[in-house]
C-alpha cells in the first residue's frame, strides 16, 4: 500500500509505501542535499512535522526529538512509517534542503 506525502513547504507530492520511512520517500524526490544521516533515528537531520494523517514510529532519541515534541507531531522522518496520507512540513537542515 502506497500513501502521498505532501511537503507543505513547497507543495511537492510523492509516494510513500507503508514499509518505507518517509525520508526515503523523499529522496526519490531527487532533491540535491537532502541531508541523509544515520537514517535510525540518532542524528536529528531529518526532523520533520506531521500536521495531518496517521503514522507508525520506531524509536527516536530524545536527544533530537522530545516526548512534547514527538506528542506534537515532530518527528524524525527516517523513524515515521505511513498509514495515511500525509501532510508534513520539513525543519531544521532538512528545511535549508528542501527549500534550495
Ligand atoms: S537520518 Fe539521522 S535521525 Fe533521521
Amino acid at each position: 500500500m502506497s500513501f502521498q506525502i505532501t511537503i507543505l513547504d513547497t507543495n511537492e507530492v510523492y509516494s510513500c509505501k507503508e514499509t518505507q520511512h518517509l525520508l526515503s520517500g523523499m529522496m526519490q524526490l531527487g532533491k540535491k542535499g537532502i541531508p541523509v544521516g544515520c537514517r535510525s533515528g540518532g542524528c536529528g537531520v531529518c526532523k520533520v512535522k506531521i500536521h495531518q494523517g496517521a503514522y507508525a514510529t520506531k524509536k527516536m532519541s530524545r536527544d533530537h526529538v522530545s516526548q512534547d515534541e514527538e506528542n506534537s507531531g515532530t518527528v524524525l522522518a527516517c523513524r515515521v512509517f505511513p498509514q495515511t496520507n500525509i501532510s508534513l512540513s520539513v525543519i531544521g537542515h532538512l528545511h535549508k534542503a528542501v527549500m534550495r
